[in-house]
Parts: C-alpha cells; sequence; structure tokens
C-alpha cells in the first residue's frame, strides 16, 4: 500500500539523519504530486506517523520531526558493560508504555486541574488509592494522613528540620546508609548519630544506648532492602526498634522505599506496630516504577500534617499533577499490581544468581551482605584493598560498581565497601560480573604482597 510505503520511506529518512528534528516534511500537496496520489493518501500516512510521536503537525504550516527517543539517537548496540554502579529499576521491565497510557489519560481527566495550582499534600483522589493501596503493604492509615511527595526524598528532606513534639535536634541513622540522606543531614547542619549496620542487622542495646543517653528527636532506618546493605529487619527486630522508640520518645523515619518488592506477606513494616503517630513511613515509587515520575509519599502523624504541609508548600507548591494522575489511574486499574508480581520474581532471580556467584568467586576474606531481594548489597574488602583501588582497575574490565563512602556520615568514613546493584545487570552476566570483581581483588592483592616482598 503507498500510504504504508510513504510512513516507511519518513522513518528512514529519520533514522538515517535526512530529515533531522525540527525539519518540515514535504507539504501534503507536493508530495502527492510527487508521488501521483491522492492528497488523503498523504494525509493518512502523516496522520499515522504523528501517532507514532515521530512528527507534529501545525496547523496552517504543515508536519515537523519530532526529536527521536534516546534509544533510537544512540542506537541499541550491543553493550559490554556489566553496570552494578545503576540503580534505577530494570529497563527491560519498566512499564513505560503501560505508563504512557496512563498519563495521556490523565492529560484528559485531569485538564482542568492543571491550569490551576493544585492541593499541597497532593490530588485527594490519589491519596485515597495509596491509602488503598499501602493497606496490602499492612500500612492502615486515612487518605487525610498522607503526603503525597515529588519523591520520597523530598519528604526525608523535609522531615529532618521539622520540630518534633520531643524538643529535640539530633538524628540517629544507620551506618552506612542512603547517601542523598547522608547529603540531607550535612545540608541541613543537624547533629546526627550513627550506629553500625551489617549483613547482620544492628545492635539493639547500642540502639537503646544512643536513644536514652543523646538528644535525639528521630531515627532514620530503611527497615527492608536496606540500602547499601540489602538487609531486612525481622519482625522481632521491627517490634523492638519500636518499643525502645516509645519508651524514650524518639520518632522513626521507616523508609519502605522498597517494600513493594517483599514477597513475604508476613513481614509487617515497623509502622504495623504503632500506626498512631510514632513512626513516619515513607514510601517511593522509583525503584518499582519509573524513577523520573518523581512521586512517593509519607505516612505522617497529625502532629506534623500543618507544618508538613507548609514546608512542602515552600519547597514547591504541590508535586506534578500530570504524574499523580497517572499514577492514580495506574493504582486504580490494577497496572501496579500486575506490574509488582513481575518485578518480585525478577529480582528474586536476580539476587539469588548474585548470591551464588559471590559464594563461588569471591574469597574468602572478602564478606558479602545480599538479601534475598531488593536492589543492593554489599562486598566488604579484604585489608588493605582500597574500594576507590579496586572501582579503579574494573573500570576498564567494563565492570562498574559504587563506592559505598558517600554512605557514611564523615567521622564513620571508610573505603573498604563496594556497593552493588543488580537491577540493571542482565540475569545471564551477573556471574561473570562477579568473576571479575573475584579476579579484581586476588590480583590487586597479589600484586601487593609482591610489592613489599620485592
Ligand atoms: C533508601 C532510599 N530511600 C529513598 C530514596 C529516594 O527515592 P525517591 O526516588 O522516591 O526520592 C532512595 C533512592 O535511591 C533510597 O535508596
Amino acid at each position: 500500500m503507498l500510504y504504508t510505503r510513504i510512513i516507511q520511506d519518513i522513518e528512514e529518512q529519520i533514522d538515517k539523519g535526512r530529515l533531522k528534528p525540527g525539519g518540515r516534511l514535504p507539504s501534503i500537496r507536493s508530495l502527492s504530486d510527487q508521488l501521483a496520489c491522492s492528497r488523503n493518501t498523504v494525509l493518512k500516512a502523516y496522520e499515522e506517523l504523528e501517532k507514532k510521536h515521530l512528527v507534529y503537525s501545525v496547523a496552517k504550516s504543515g508536519y515537523y520531526v519530532v526529536e527521536a527517543p534516546m534509544e533510537r539517537r544512540t542506537g541499541t548496540g550491543t553493550n559490554d558493560v556489566i553496570d552494578f554502579l545503576s540503580a534505577g529499576p530494570d529497563k527491560a521491565v519498566i512499564p513505560y508504555r503501560e505508563f504512557q497510557h496512563c498519563l495521556n489519560q490523565a492529560i484528559e481527566t485531569y485538564r482542568e486541574d492543571m491550569f490551576t495550582y493544585s492541593d499541597t499534600l497532593g490530588l485527594p483522589s490519589l491519596r485515597t488509592e495509596l491509602a488503598r493501596h499501602l493497606r496490602d503493604l499492612q500500612v492502615f492509615a486515612p487518605p487525610s494522613r498522607l503526603a503525597v511527595v515529588s519523591g520520597s526524598q523530598q519528604a526525608l528532606h523535609l522531615l529532618v528540620s521539622l520540630p518534633f513534639p520531643n524538643g529535640r535536634r539530633g538524628i540517629c541513622v544507620e551506618q552506612p546508609t542512603h547517601p542523598a540522606m547522608v547529603e540531607s543531614l550535612r545540608q541541613q547542619g543537624v547533629p546526627v548519630h550513627g550506629i553500625e549496620i551489617t549483613g547482620a542487622g544492628l545492635d539493639l542495646d547500642r540502639l537503646e544506648r544512643l536513644f536514652r543517653d543523646e538528644d535525639i528527636k528521630l531515627f532514620y532506618t530503611v527497615s527492608r532492602f536496606h540500602n547499601p546493605t540489602g538487609y531486612s529487619y525481622t519482625n522481632a527486630e521491627k517490634r523492638r526498634i519500636v518499643e525502645l522508640a516509645e519508651k524514650h520518645d524518639v520518632y522513626l523515619i521507616e523508609d519502605d522505599y522498597m517494600g513493594d518488592l517483599d514477597s513475604d506477606a508476613k513481614q509487617d513494616p515497623m509502622f504495623a506496630y504503632e500506626p498512631s503517630g510514632r513512626v513516619i513511613y515513607t514510601k517511593s515509587f522509583s525503584k518499582v516504577m519509573l524513577p523520573g515520575i518523581r512521586l512517593g509519599l509519607a505516612v505522617l502523624p497529625d502532629f506534623l500534617l500543618g507544618p508538613f504541609e507548609a514546608a512542602k508548600f515552600a519547597s514547591d507548591l504541590h508535586s506534578p499533577v500530570l504524574t499523580q494522575g497517572a499514577l492514580e489511574i495506574y493504582l486504580r486499574n490494577g497496572l501496579f499490581a500486575a506490574h509488582i508480581q513481575r518485578m518480585r520474581s525478577l529480582y528474586r532471580r536476580k539476587a539469588l544468581l548474585l548470591q551464588e556467584a559471590c559464594r563461588k568467586h569471591l574469597p574468602a576474606s572478602a564478606s558479602f551482605s545480599g538479601a534475598l531481594s531488593g536492589f543492593y548489597s554489599t562486598i566488604g574488602l579484604p585489608s588493605p584493598l582500597q574500594a576507590s583501588q579496586l572501582i579503579e582497575y574494573l573500570k576498564p574490565k567494563n565492570v562498574l560498581v559504587d563506592n559505598a563512602r558517600k554512605m557514611f556520615l564523615p567521622e564513620w568514613a571508610r573505603d573498604n565497601l563496594l556497593r552493588l546493584s543488580v537491577s540493571q545487570v542482565e540475569e545471564a552476566r551477573i556471574e561473570e560480573g562477579i568473576h571479575r570483581i573475584a579476579e579484581g581483588i586476588r590480583e590487586l592483592l597479589g600484586s601487593r604482597t609482591r610489592v613489599r616482598f620485592i
């Protein structure tokens, strides 16, 4: 059919760069004359290209080429890099197309709302939907206690400096911890106390001593799939932490950023043990969906609703209506629930492969913290090997890993911990990546030994 040939021809010209972004397509009249076909045939082809978002039309002017999406711009050539550094979700399972439909629908549904400023704590209909969704995670709270935020990071950042009824200022954090929290604490200059967390958890007696003896307003804790260790607290540990917080009048921020990935329905969030306000629960949609939508939520105690709303208002007035609307549609239609099932099994498989590979290849002098799901885990390097040395060594070998140094408070800093994220590593390449890391450890330790003996 002639009209499909026109489409193919224009697509090819765009791909080969003969038609550039912003460039104008031949007018409908000139192309129909040239091909000796009807104007309707050309029009139909142009409209089809517009539906594919390859061109756009300007009234009384013509059709123009849209800038190509990333994969068409950069090509999809094979990539030899094994990337344990990137911490976004697995690109192969991102619900991109489905979310695109929800965005299109949200533009229609929320057209009016986009012409005005919206509610600071989020679209009421989304908050209702989120309250329903949270019940699956054992978090029971009315929509009125929920705040929609521009990524859960925004909630963390705002909570750091808000006043709490205990009148204290200090914040306690696991060491290491989520690096953007470390940065937020540094920027806001609040007094900070660290407590060590490893692949075996933390010392709860030490936590109690900190709560009892120091000026601690709140304890920020990543209760499941901890960043960077991957550790998840047991229910008994979570219950004990909540008891200690109540006993010593400390508040908790429970960062459950990847809680959706937990396939063990018996695992409770800390919030479930004290839902009345001692535990502030935060959740992200970045790791399990799309980081670019910048949406998260916080479940707040009543006493914080006013101050939090004022802080959020001062920060960005409200989160974008378009992505809020799309998320609401995505949740309401069961797309999120179906997507999460796929994600759980994918990340569980990846975590198992990673565990197996570490067991098989890492030298006994290295330690590995990996959990059964989530993205993150750490490799502790044998002394005197430094993470920065190994990272540089691995780059030309096409393996990327992160240095966990930035996940420590300055007084806790250490340079012998690697953070690995499996989210963007293909399953088939996990073992190869760990093998190269293990080789690097042996090689660098060996060469150091040789240097010492010469
Ligand atoms: C533990 C943890 N909490 C919160 C966040 C922030 O997530 P969001 O993208 O929702 O702001 C991250 C991001 O990496 C994280 O690792």
